[in-house]
């Protein structure tokens, strides 16, 4: 048994210690407080350089399609509400929301006051406006797909209007050696070596060396068209501007208006199917390199034809498929594009030149054509592709002087 004063001794030597403990714990929760203040900026310095969320593709092509309205036909509104509900169903969409609240604030700021369209931001924070970094011609890789078949009849007419204003950035996908093409026109001619058969495997096989070409070129969009497309360069500068071609983009028109439903051989056995959406070739796409890049394991050096021949999809759809079904990157629907399966002459006059590519003819119908008026009659320009150059380069050597036509 302890005796009495040890016990007392003990219990007081403890309360000498808790007590202590409470009085250091008391300094050190001061402490902390006064340093609150100091270490608070320093956190916030910390939270600065994150790199702002990306505004998404889809996003920003309904708000581009809201700014072309005034070129815009009824169709285009349809299909920016599809673009507002297939955005909003797809992933990513607190990131979107989240972009849209940061930018509502200022609608001055954030918008181009000339189109309504928003711009763009980087990574960094720093708006890209068009005057600050301006996307140009130089810097879109425009393939166009053609065959020997139509050296000259095509791409004479092709060489004469638009490619002789975007020479350096044409590159011409053909299956036969032309000299004299070459010389004609002083645009990159590509013999593909590939079958001059219109299969889908020689399609594919273009396709592959399209691509492979633009990967190499170190240009930031890639467009493709076909040798019966006319590009209207001005519109498609203005609509690639509104992107950046770090982001994933892949600009066209669906050829059906629902997706396209294919069994899927690639990630599985085809026992499943899997559905998506393409951009019709005939009426051109485009696609960022940023996309262009991620889809290199299934198009780079010949794997897009082993991709094609695994779904069995001609080229337009096995490009929608690795971008949309592999990839999981959303088409933004636009009409701006145009093919001969359309009927050309519902397009207003007045929106013409607003377009980015038109078409002609069809399969049985020669005259289906974009209706406008010019400097050439239908029986001197049935493809209505010189009246609509004229427009667009009044002083091109062989346009109809406007002064001419003026006099009486
Ligand atoms: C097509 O064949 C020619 C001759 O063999 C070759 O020089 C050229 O590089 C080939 N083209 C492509 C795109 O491979």
């Amino acid at each position: 048994m302890k005796p009495l004063h040890r016990l007392v001794r003990m219990h007081i030597a403890s309360v000498g210690v808790s007590k202590f403990c409470f009085l250091l714990s008391l300094a050190f929760c001061g402490l902390l407080l006064l340093l609150i203040p100091a270490l608070q900026p320093s956190a916030r310095q910390v939270d600065l350089p994150h790199p702002r969320p990306q505004v998404r593709p889809s996003q920003t092509g309904q708000l581009h399609h809201v700014g072309l309205r005034a070129g815009s036909n009824h169709d285009e509104e349809t299909d920016s509400t599809r673009g507002l509900k297939r955005s909003s169903a797809g992933q990513g969409e607190s990131i979107d929301t989240d972009v849209i609240r940061k930018e509502k604030p200022d609608p001055k700021r954030g918008t181009d006051p000339k189109t309504g369209a928003l711009l763009v931001r980087k990574p960094n924070g720093l708006s890209r406006s068009r005057t600050q970094d301006p996307l140009q011609l130089k810097d879109i890789f425009i393939a166009v797909k053609t065959t020997k078949k139509y050296h000259k009849s095509r791409l004479g007419l092709l060489t004469q209007t638009w490619v002789s204003q975007a020479q350096e950035q044409t590159f011409i996908f053909t299956d036969g050696e032309d000299k004299e093409l070459q010389k004609r026109t002083g645009a990159n001619i590509i013999n593909t070596n590939c079958s001059a058969a219109h299969t889908r495997q020689a399609l594919c096989c273009k396709m592959s060396v399209e691509y492979d070409k633009f990967i190499e070129s170190q240009k930031k969009w890639f467009c493709h068209v076909d040798d019966d497309n006319y590009v209207v360069l001005p519109s498609l500068l203005r609509l690639l501007s509104t992107y950046h071609h770090s982001q994933d983009v892949y600009l066209g028109r669906p050829s059906l208006d629902h997706p396209i439903e294919a069994a899927e051989r690639v990630k599985s056995d085809g026992s499943v199917s899997v559905k998506f959406w393409f951009a019709t070739g005939g009426a051109g796409f485009c696609i960022s390199r940023g996309l262009a890049l991620k889809m290199s394991p299934w198009a780079s050096l010949g794997n897009f034809i082993s991709t094609a021949e695994k779904i069995r999809l001609p080229d337009d759809c096995t490009i929608g498929y690795i971008i949309e079904a592999l990839l999981e990157v959303t088409l933004t629907h636009t009409h701006l594009f145009h093919s001969h399966l359309e009927n050309l002459q519902k397009l207003p006059t007045d929106t013409v030149l607003d377009q980015v590519t038109l078409s002609y003819g069809g399969f049985e119908n020669r005259r289906n054509v974009v209706s406008i008026v010019g400097g050439f009659t239908l029986y001197e320009d049935p493809t209505r592709f010189k009246t609509v150059h004229c427009l667009l380069y009044a002083d091109t050597d062989w346009c109809p002087k406007l002064k001419a036509r003026h006099k009486h």
